[in-house]
């Protein structure tokens, strides 16, 4: 079983960590069985398991459920649940209460978005024995104070404000940060300026390991195609194409044929 240290050594020995989502039992088993580091249960299970436009309505009950299917099925991979929106912004204790929650449903860690704001929450949980992963960047719980999905980190101040950030969370005993959708050379930066890992999803090469989400990367999420998310298969196609091809051997009479029946 990976450790939070085992994932931290890793950069220091200068190997990539990989990281994908995963929010049910199958496809944790097939993430663990291919030697995924770090398997995020992500609340973009609001996006794409359950159809919302944002994160923001995915209930604390609801990621409990997908936590507790994905840990069921790993053996080997760092489970880290993502702490849905105000599950841990409302107070301290709410966040200790809910991480415990979520650690008891079989994550190893936790993950939150935020920096200076989340500092003492940070600090608090790590006290306690929780391990917490960072997001700094496009942080998908402050869409609507974004104004959108647009990309993080641009400019002089928002960049030494995201490096400072980056180094709370540090100091705060975080033992990885996920950079979302920031420049390249801004991820460089960050990731040479602190000891723990930093983890990208559209923030370049130079991150310590790459994160991205599982229905992205199967082509099972046709909606829209982030930049930086690269297809590896074209799941629905193949799926549409099975799902089609049942239907008219059903419609046909074809299926069940005398393999499929008993005598
Ligand atoms: O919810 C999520 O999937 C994330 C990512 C970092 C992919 O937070």
């Amino acid at each position: 079983m990976i450790t939070v240290n085992a994932i931290i050594a890793k950069k220091k020995a200068g190997e990539k960590i990989v990281s994908l989502t995963a929010y049910d039992f199958i496809s944790a088993r097939i993430l663990d069985e291919a030697g995924i580091d770090i398997i995020l249960v992500g609340d973009s299970a609001a996006n794409v398991f359950a159809g919302e436009k944002t994160t923001l309505p995915i209930t604390t009950e609801e990621m409990l459920y997908h936590t507790r299917v994905v840990a069921r099925a790993v053996k080997n991979g760092l489970v880290i649940a993502d702490m849905p929106f105000m599950s841990y912004q409302v107070s301290v204790e709410s966040a200790v209460y809910n991480a415990g929650r979520f650690l008891r449903a079989g994550a190893c860690g936790v993950k939150l978005e935020g920096g200076a704001p989340m500092i003492q929450t940070v600090k608090r949980l790590v006290d306690l024995g929780i391990p917490v992963m960072g997001h700094l960047g496009l942080t998908p719980q402050s869409v609507h104070k974004f104004g959108g999905y647009r990309i993080q980190g641009v400019g002089k101040d928002a960049s030494e404000r995201m490096l400072e950030d980056a180094k709370s969370l540090q100091s705060a005993g975080c033992f990885a940060i996920v950079l979302e959708k920031i420049p390249k050379a801004l991820a460089k930066r960050i990731t040479s300026a602190i000891e723990i890992p930093t983890i990208g999803i559209g923030a370049g090469p130079h991150c310590d390991g790459q994160v991205l989400v599982l229905h992205d990367i199967l082509g099972l999420f046709e909606e829209f195609k982030p930049r930086f998310v690269k297809r590896y298969a074209n799941l629905a196609e193949e799926i549409r194409r099975a799902v089609e091809q049942y239907k008219k051997e059903v419609q046909g009479g074809i299926f069940p044929d005398k393999e499929h029946s008993f005598d």
